[in-house]
């Protein structure tokens, strides 16, 4: 929960409501109202422990890194109060959610050091997932979030078929320090910077929630959800519990239609996934979150120790009697499928090192004009030799193939990590929401340099 948050009195008497519906004493068939979420952010300088003994000189949401995790549910009607106390301009950008162009938070709207700014938006029925938020100021965006600026979201459903489940929520991050504690982000023209230009910068220091190898309890036969996002600029994550089958249920945008059982999962920046971890194990034993090696560069900066796996958190057993696991559904939600038949515009779009379709973003410029309602299908073919995770604004969409071989199973999705030499296809609707919207690769530094697009979607009958 956000720490600052505070209801208005609409919101109050709607909670009230739904802890009577939720209590069984009156309206026991009701569904929550919707209500009016209102909160008020802040990112400000700030000194922080992030690494014990050395206080570091950070950016910081509400005083804190991550920042505080909203949740949302459903219908409501969310409301931000935005201040900007760094002493430079920014942003909040709501990854993922589907919501007016007004309050995205794109680098087309910055707030000026000082300034304030109103972010409102309902959270439309089926949104419910784990997203989060970070700036997203011109060129900056890398800088902001390893100085700490990023934080999640988490929206619920009413309806949702794994409620009741003891949860986890992991922001997987990475940093990198200077032996005095400041963030180590290398000087204009350094090699290191260069290096860091090429992969995008990573950190030595694996952080999960702002802590380094923090502990994670659970009793044997418990069943555990864990929404985990990965906030890193440019880190893959190969995610393996040792010992451990995990239940993949979702992924950036919520629930997948049935569970799949997998022994590791590829977390690309940006991107969301949601598991299920069963309690296999014996009372009082441990298990380590690892994350397998991933090689996602170009030999000449791959980086010496990316063949070594690293642990992130250590499962602990208490030492009470098993429980019996709780069942696990077998069928989640639909995901219905967007037809391709309905696609009236097909658009090729090309992920070279820093540049789509062979140039870098120009804020004046409109790259791609799509109509509102329109179904299109976009193929985004990378065809250099490193992984670049591919990000649209506004729109979720579901991805069809890689390569020419179908996705295994459908999913909606705001991340696809394209892969060196790949080419994926997604399908997209342009629904509701009209405006200029990004599109680009998610490692931080080749956003920043300009990796990145802009698609405006108009209505037919302007306003
Ligand atoms: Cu996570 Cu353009 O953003
Ligand atoms: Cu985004
Ligand atoms: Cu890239």
């Amino acid at each position: 929960m956000a720490s600052r948050r505070r209801l208005c009195r609409r919101s109050l008497f709607a909670a009230l409501l739904a802890l009577l519906a939720t209590s069984g004493v009156a309206f026991a068939q009701e569904r929550p109202a919707p209500r009016t979420v209102e909160l008020t952010l802040t990112a400000a300088p700030a000194r922080l422990a992030l690494v014990p003994g050395k206080p570091t000189d950070v950016f910081a949401f509400n005083g804190q890194v991550p920042g505080p995790t909203l949740e949302f549910r459903e219908g409501d009607h969310v409301i931000i109060h935005f201040r900007n106390n760094l002493p430079e301009a920014t942003t909040i950008h709501w990854h993922g959610l589907h919501i007016p162009a007004a309050s995205d938070g794109s680098p087309l709207n910055p707030v000026a050091p000082g300034g304030t700014y109103d972010y409102i938006f309902t959270i439309l029925p089926g949104s419910a997932g784990t997203y989060w938020y970070h700036p997203h100021p011109d060129r900056r965006t890398g800088y902001q979030i390893a100085k700490g600026l990023y934080g999640a979201i988490i929206i619920r459903a009413a309806d949702d078929p794994l409620a009741g489940i003891p949860e986890q929520l992991l922001v997987l991050s990475d940093n990198r320090f200077l032996p005095d504690g400041e963030v180590d982000l290398p000087p204009h023209e350094s090699p290191q910077e260069e290096i860091d230009e090429e992969n995008g910068r990573e950190g030595d220091v694996l952080f999960v929630n702002g802590q380094v190898m923090p502990t994670v309890s659970i009793r044997s036969g418990e069943v555990q959800r864990w929404r985990i996002v990965n906030a890193a600029a440019a880190r893959v994550y190969r995610l393996a519990l040792d010992g451990h089958e995990l239940l993949q249920v979702g992924t950036d945008d919520g629930l997948f239609e049935r569970p799949v059982p997998v022994n590791e999962i590829v977390l690309a920046n940006a991107e969301r996934v949601e598991v299920l971890v069963r309690g296999t194990g014996a009372p009082g034993s441990r298990a380590a979150l690892r994350t397998l090696p991933y090689d996602r560069y170009v030999p000449q900066t791959r980086p010496a120790n990316w063949n070594v796996p690293r642990d992130l958190l250590t499962l602990q057993y208490t030492a009470d009697t098993p429980v019996a696991p709780v069942p696990v559904p077998s069928r989640l939600r639909p995901v219905p499928a967007l037809d391709t038949a309905q696609a009236t515009v097909r658009r090729f779009i090309v992920f070279s090192q820093g540049m789509i379709d062979g140039r870098k973003m120009d804020m004046r410029r409109v790259d791609v004009r799509a109509r509102l309602g329109a179904t299109e299908i976009w193929q985004i073919e990378n065809v250099v030799g490193m992984d670049h995770p591919f990000h649209l604004h506004g729109f979720q969409f579901q991805v069809l193939d890689r390569n020419g071989v179908p996705e295994p199973f459908r999913a909606w999705k705001d991340m696809v990590n394209v892969r060196k030499h790949e080419t994926v296809r997604f399908i997209v609707r342009f629904d509701d929401y009209p405006g200029k919207w990004m599109y680009h690769c998610h490692i931080l530094d080749h956003e920043d340099e300009g990796m990145m697009g802009i698609l405006e979607v108009t209505s037919p009958r302007r306003r």
